[in-house]
């Protein structure tokens, strides 16, 4: 085998913690430096043993990494990771891939043309059960996606509050939590072409909204609405229903995405497959249920062992700077939508 890949971390908060228990544990990979100015950041680089630097460009000089790991605030992906392609490393960027449309154009055209590889930490789709939701669609069990209707309605508890920028603007619900329900939407549905939105901050009060009905028009002529809430006691949530993360207590019977098709439906997380036995029939026939199954694994720790690959310019990144800029790109038209009450349209972001 070769040797391990060298793999510095950028922002060494709660998910950067999260992305090293797994490369702990990679044989194929090694942590070899951190950085991050906070106050915390050098003893946890001293339990794990490696250096430890304040400033990321110092790191980049000294330590001489391979690939980096950046998972320090959203307003500084954009500019540290520039930082790691202009030294030659690849980036496996938290997301979202930045804050500003124009700016994750800059990055799409800095890794363009540098060659050097940037991979978007939308992990769930890296997690096998979207794998075989993706695969089912494309082999057409569903015939023609007509409807999809996605959930995410939970509560976070008010201490989530206590840290003052989760209460300005900028850190709302749809940036930080819907984005990884609408980039799943994306890569099981396709493009969106066009959205109407409503927001609210009727419960809490702050900037940022609490709760927000969307309406989704798909380039494949599907239509769908995300309804989402961090406000409300209710288990409809990829957080809740899916098991990924252990820290929230699973509803494993409740779904957070129903998408319906001409010839069948499915339910995920739980993979539930309707169908009619005959071409034709309708709804005075049973319509039948089938269990679909996959092979779990945790979707960050396959995110990193596919970025180790991506560094080694063995495989293309399962979400790009660009990709991962159009969920970015349809954020932004939400927001619009929900400003001025009209219908607005994504501006796409090209691979270049
Ligand atoms: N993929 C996911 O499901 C997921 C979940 C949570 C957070 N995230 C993303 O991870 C990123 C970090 O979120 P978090 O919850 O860990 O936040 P956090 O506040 O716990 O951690 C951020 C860390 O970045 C450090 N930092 C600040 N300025 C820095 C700089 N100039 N250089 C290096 N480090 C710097 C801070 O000191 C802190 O340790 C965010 O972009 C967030 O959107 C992703």
């Amino acid at each position: 085998m070769a040797e391990p890949l060298q793999i510095a971390l950028i922002g060494a908060g709660v998910m950067g913690r999260q992305h090293y228990q797994h490369l702990k544990d990679l044989p194929e990979a090694r942590l070899c430096a951190v950085a991050d100015p906070g106050p915390q950041a050098a003893a946890f680089a001293g339990e794990c043993g490696v250096p430890y630097f304040a400033d990321h460009r110092r790191m980049l000089d000294e330590a001489r990494p391979q690939a980096v790991i950046v998972a320090n605030p959203n307003a500084l992906h954009v500019a540290t990771a520039l930082d790691c392609i202009a030294a030659g490393v690849p980036v496996l960027l938290e997301k979202p891939v930045g804050v500003h449309l124009d700016e994750v154009r800059e990055l799409v055209a800095a890794s363009a043309g540098s060659g050097v590889p940037v991979l978007v930490g939308h992990h769930r789709r890296h997690n096998p059960l979207i794998a075989r939701a993706r695969e089912l669609i494309g082999e057409g069990c569903l015939g023609r996606l007509t409807t999809v209707t996605a959930l995410w309605q939970l509560q976070k508890p008010d201490s989530y509050f206590d840290i003052p920028w989760r209460r300005e603007p900028g850190a709302g619900m749809l940036l930080t939590n819907l984005i990884h329900d609408l980039d799943l939407l994306r890569h099981l549905c396709g493009e969106v072409t066009e959205v109407q939105a409503l927001t609210s901050n009727g419960v809490r009060g702050f900037a940022n909204e609490d709760s927000a009905a969307v309406l989704l028009r798909f380039e494949s002529g599907a239509l769908g609405t995300l309804t989402g809430s961090d406000a409300v006691a209710a288990p409809w949530s990829w957080e809740l229903d899916s098991g990924e993360n252990p820290i929230y207590p699973r509803q494993p019977d409740q779904p957070c995405y129903l998408l319906a098709g001409t010839r069948g439906a499915l339910s995920i997380p739980q993979l539930k497959r309707w169908h009619y036995a005959e071409p034709g029939a309708g709804w005075h026939q049973p319509l039948l249920s089938s269990q679909e199954s996959f092979q779990s694994a945790e979707a960050l720790r396959r995110q990193l062992e596919h970025f180790v690959r991506v560094a080694r310019r063995e495989q293309a990144p399962l979400v790009s700077a660009a990709d991962a800029g159009n969920t970015l790109a349809l954020i932004d038209a939400i927001h619009r939508a929900a400003e001025t009450g009209r219908a607005c349209a994504p501006e796409p972001i090209s691979a270049e």
